[in-house]
């Protein structure tokens, strides 16, 4: 089946083609226009993917060799996301679903993420545990099958890759804050600063890293570069902070289900020190998955993956569905 998929949840306009399970393109544009407001902008992105959605089809549909009219069904983000971008890319994928008279799939962002695994690892098994980390969420998922989802544990507050953003902003660096922090961290003594750990001494499966950013934010206000730390060090010990919380609460997952399996999906999963250290403290007798760190971010890749999968099953969407802004994966779909 050729599919081509479309995500537009964010500030990522993206499109690629996928047949059969193999990616035959995959374009991203990560738009430059929120850098200097620390955030994403809604309204703008919005005007961003109308700007650019049409160039980048025609360019996933081109790198591909893949014409309009070869095209079996398309899939698109439907949720969750900024309602705004999924607005856009929705009506154009329906629009170019219609006029090619093709089935269409709204798919769930997170659960993409999830699948982004398998473009990894194509013989992936059944069931495995998940830390999702993305900008908006952070979450602990048992992925027992396609549409089996059990929610092990998430943040009270803030997720991740929120904590990225936000202490990058902190620190006077620019959004994303992850790929920012992790940069100026290289050189940083991560036991500079001993910052909180939320919830690390129980066993309940639940984040929280707001107390982390206001921590950040007080320390930052004595902060004097002459005193012998670096504002490095400063990000080596946030970024270490997060990383120890997001690991060890994934170890207590896995040991609690018992599955041997684990995988990490979302933006964070782009960070080299979870990366580590996840490899490091879940050990030899546990199978640890990434997908490649252009998967780990916002892709279409990743939908047009999942969008298939379903296409082949016969579940495609109505015409008429709705984005959903705030879609969750365990909610009917
Ligand atoms: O999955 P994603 O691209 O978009 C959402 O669905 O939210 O994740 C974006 C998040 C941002 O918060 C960004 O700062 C973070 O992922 N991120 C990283 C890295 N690359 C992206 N965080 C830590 N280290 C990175 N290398
Ligand atoms: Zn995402």
């Amino acid at each position: 089946m050729i599919v081509l998929g479309i995500e537009s949840s964010c500030d990522e306009t993206a499109a690629a083609v996928c047949v059969d399970g193999q990616i035959l393109s995959s374009i991203v544009n990560s738009q430059e226009i929120h850098r200097r407001f620390g955030g994403v902008v809604p309204e703008l992105a919005s005007r961003e993917h109308e700007r650019f959605l049409n160039r980048i089809v025609e360019q996933a549909l081109r790198e591909a060799g893949i014409s309009t009219s070869e095209l079996d069904g398309i899939a698109v983000t439907q949720g969750p996301g900024l309602a705004g971008t999924l607005l856009t890319g929705v009506c154009f994928a329906k629009g170019l679903a219609l006029s090619l008279d093709i089935p269409i799939v709204g798919v769930n962002h997170l659960e993409a993420h999830i699948f982004a695994n398998f473009l990894a690892e194509p013989d992936l098994k059944f069931p495995f545990v998940c830390l999702l980390v993305s900008g908006g969420h952070t979450q602990l998922w048992y992925v027992g099958g396609l549409g089996n989802y059990r929610l092990l544990g998430e943040s009270r507050d803030d997720a991740a890759g929120e904590a990225f953003d936000k202490g990058a902003r902190v620190l006077g660096l620019n959004y994303p804050g992850g790929p920012a922090i992790e940069k100026l961290a290289q050189n940083g003594d991560p036991k500079a600063v001993d910052f909180p750990r939320a919830f690390i001494k129980t066993n309940i499966l639940e984040f929280s890293f707001s107390g982390l950013k206001t921590a950040l934010l007080y320390f930052m206000d004595g902060f004097s570069p002459e005193e012998g730390m670096s504002l490095s060090d400063v990000a080596a010990s946030y970024q270490a902070a997060i990383i120890d919380v997001l690991v060890y609460k994934l170890n207590q997952a896995v040991r609690q289900t018992g599955v041997r399996t684990c995988v990490i999906a979302g933006g964070v999963a782009a960070n080299k020190l979870l990366r580590s250290s996840v490899a490091d403290v879940l050990g030899q007798d546990i199978k640890v998955l990434f997908p490649d760190i252009a998967l780990c971010t916002d892709n279409a890749a990743m939908v047009g993956y999942l969008g298939e999968k379903y296409l082949n099953d016969g579940q495609n969407s109505k015409i008429s569905f709705p984005i959903k802004p705030n879609f969750s994966l365990i909610s009917e779909r």
